[in-house]
C-alpha cells in the first residue's frame, strides 16, 4: 500500500496516521473506524488555494461537501479559506451548523425542492446554481416573495464525455444534470435568467465527471464554455463573469492510478481561460473549481478488524472484516479498487494473496479482490487507504450495521468528529403502529 499523507510505520511495525498508532486507535474507538488525517486535508486545501488563487488570482476553490460532509470538516474548509458546494438541505444544514460564511456557499442540485430553495434564500447563500427550467421559475417566484434578487449560475451540460466510470460522468448529453448545450436549452435558460426580474445572471457552471486523470478534458471544457460565453454576449450583451468548471480531479487509489499535479491542473485551466477569453474578446471570468475527492479522499483510511477466514484451496482465500459495503459501497457500485495494509504488521512483507470481504449478506460485498498481504489471522487490523471521499458520505445501515465513528487525527491527537452509531440509533426512527402491538390477539381473532 502506498503510504498517504502523514502515514508512517513505527518501531512496533504499526501503521501511524497523524501521529496516532492505529492499533491504539482501534483499542480506544473500536472498528470499523474512519480515520481522517487533518494535516493531509489542510495540505491539499492549501495546495489548491496556492495553485489557483495565490498564483493566478481571480479564482475560487469550492470544496464539494458531498464527498465528506461533517460539521468539523466544514470548520476546516472555512479556516482554509475555501468555499463550499452543497447539494441538499442536509448539506446546507451541516454548513450552517459550522457557521460557514454563507457568501461562500454554492447551492447545486438537479431537483431542489421548494423548501430547500426557500432555506437557501433565507440563509442567503452566495450562489444558487440553476439546473432546470422548473427551478428557474420557482426560484424567481420565491425570490420575488422575498423581495430579493438572487445571484445565480446556470448549469450547462456541455456534451463532453470524460473517461471515467459511466455512473460518475455528468457532462455528457444524456445526463439528468443541467441544461443541454447543443440543443439550445442552455442558451434559452440563460436568456430566461437574464430576463427574470429576481435573478441576477453571474455566469455558467459545468461538471464533466469525477476521477478524471486527463487534464486536457478541462482545457477543452473551458474552451467550450468560453465559446458559449461569447455567444451569450453576442445574443444578450451580457458577460459571463464567473466560470465554474466543477470538480473531478482524479486521485490515486491503487497501482495504475496516475493523478496529475494540482498545480499543473491550475496552470492549464487558468491559462486556457485567460488566453481563450482574450482571443474571443471577452473579459476574463473568475474561475471556480469544485474539488471534492482530491481533498477528502487521500486523507481518509478505514480501519477494520479481521474476523473469519475462508480458504478454498486453489480458488480463493477470503478474509472477512467487520465492515464492508455499508461503510464503503464504492467497490460494489463502481468496481473501485483500493489498497490495504495489515495495520498491526505494517512492516511485514506480503506472503499471500487474499480477497477482502465485508460482513454484509451478499456476495457482492467485496472490498478488495486479490491483494498481497502478510499472513493474516483473526484479530489483525486491516487499514484500507484513500477512503476519505464518498465512503462515510455514502454509508448506509444495510443489514442494520451501525455506521462507524470518524476520528480526526493530528499531531498524535485523535478526536471523534462523528460518533459511532449505536443499535439504539438504528431503531430510533422506527415506529410500531398500535395495531401491531397486539399480534397474539389479532391472530386469535382471525381463527
Ligand atoms: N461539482 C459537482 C457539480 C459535482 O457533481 C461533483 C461530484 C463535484 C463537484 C466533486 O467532484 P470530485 O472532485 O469529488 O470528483 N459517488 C461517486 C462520485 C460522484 C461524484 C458526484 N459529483 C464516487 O464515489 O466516485
Amino acid at each position: 500500500m502506498k503510504l498517504q499523507g502523514t502515514m508512517e510505520i513505527n518501531e512496533q511495525g504499526h501503521l501511524v496516521i497523524g501521529g496516532c498508532d492505529t492499533v491504539e486507535l482501534a483499542q480506544e474507538f473500536g472498528t470499523p473506524l474512519y480515520i481522517m488525517d487533518e494535516d493531509q486535508i489542510r495540505r491539499t486545501c492549501r495546495e489548491y488555494y496556492r495553485s489557483f488563487v495565490s498564483r493566478h488570482g481571480n479564482a475560487e476553490v469550492i470544496y464539494a461537501s458531498k464527498t465528506f460532509s461533517t460539521v468539523a470538516m466544514c470548520h476546516i474548509i472555512k479556516e482554509e479559506g475555501l468555499g463550499l458546494d452543497v447539494v441538499s438541505g442536509g448539506e446546507l444544514y451541516t454548513a450552517l451548523a459550522a457557521h460557514f460564511p454563507v457568501e461562500r456557499i454554492y447551492y447545486h442540485g438537479n431537483n431542489k425542492t421548494p423548501q430547500e430553495l426557500e432555506t437557501a434564500l433565507e440563509a442567503r447563500v452566495g450562489r444558487i446554481v440553476v439546473d432546470n427550467f422548473r427551478e428557474l421559475e420557482l426560484l424567481n417566484a420565491l425570490a420575488a416573495q422575498h423581495q430579493r434578487v438572487v445571484d445565480v449560475l446556470v448549469r450547462v451540460t456541455p456534451g463532453i464525455e470524460a473517461h471515467t466510470h459511466e455512473y460518475i460522468q455528468t457532462g455528457q448529453i444524456d445526463s439528468k444534470f443541467g441544461f443541454t448545450l447543443p440543443n439550445g436549452d442552455a442558451m434559452r435558460a440563460i436568456k430566461g435568467v437574464i430576463d427574470a426580474d429576481h435573478l441576477n445572471f453571474r455566469g455558467v457552471h459545468c461538471h464533466i465527471g469525477s476521477q478524471i486523470f486527463e487534464l486536457a478534458s478541462y482545457s477543452y471544457t473551458a474552451q467550450v464554455m468560453l465559446e458559449l460565453s461569447q455567444q451569450i454576449y453576442q445574443e444578450t450583451g451580457v458577460y459571463v463573469r464567473e466560470l465554474n468548471l466543477g470538480g473531478g480531479f482524479g486521485i490515486y487509489y491503487a497501482s495504475g492510478d496516475d493523478p496529475a499535479q494540482i498545480s499543473d491542473y491550475a496552470d492549464l485551466v487558468m491559462t486556457t481561460v485567460s488566453e481563450t477569453a482574450d482571443a474571443l474578446g471577452l473579459p476574463v471570468p473568475k474561475v471556480i473549481v469544485e474539488p471534492g475527492r482530491s481533498i477528502a479522499g487521500p486523507a481518509g483510511t478505514t480501519l477494520y478488524t479481521v474476523g473469519s477466514l475462508k480458504d478454498i484451496p486453489g480458488v480463493r482465500k477470503y478474509v472477512a472484516v467487520d465492515g464492508g459495503m455499508a461503510d464503503n459501497p464504492r467497490p460494489a457500485l463502481y468496481q473501485s479498487c483500493y489498497e490495504a495494509i495489515v495495520a498491526n504488521k505494517a512492516s511485514l512483507a506480503p506472503e499471500t494473496v487474499v480477497s477482502i470481504t465485508g460482513k454484509c449478506c451478499e456476495s457482492g460485498d467485496m472490498l478488495i479482490w486479490d491483494i498481497e498481504l502478510p499472513e493474516v489471522v483473526s484479530g489483525d487490523l486491516l487499514a484500507v487507504s484513500c477512503t476519505g471521499a464518498y465512503n462515510y458520505s455514502m454509508s448506509s445501515n444495510y443489514n442494520r450495521l451501525a455506521r462507524p465513528a470518524v476520528v480526526l487525527v493530528k499531531d498524535g491527537q485523535a478526536d471523534v468528529i462523528v460518533q459511532r452509531e449505536t443499535y439504539a440509533d438504528i431503531v430510533r426512527n422506527d415506529v410500531v403502529p398500535a395495531r401491531l402491538l397486539n399480534v397474539t390477539n389479532l391472530r386469535a381473532a382471525s381463527r
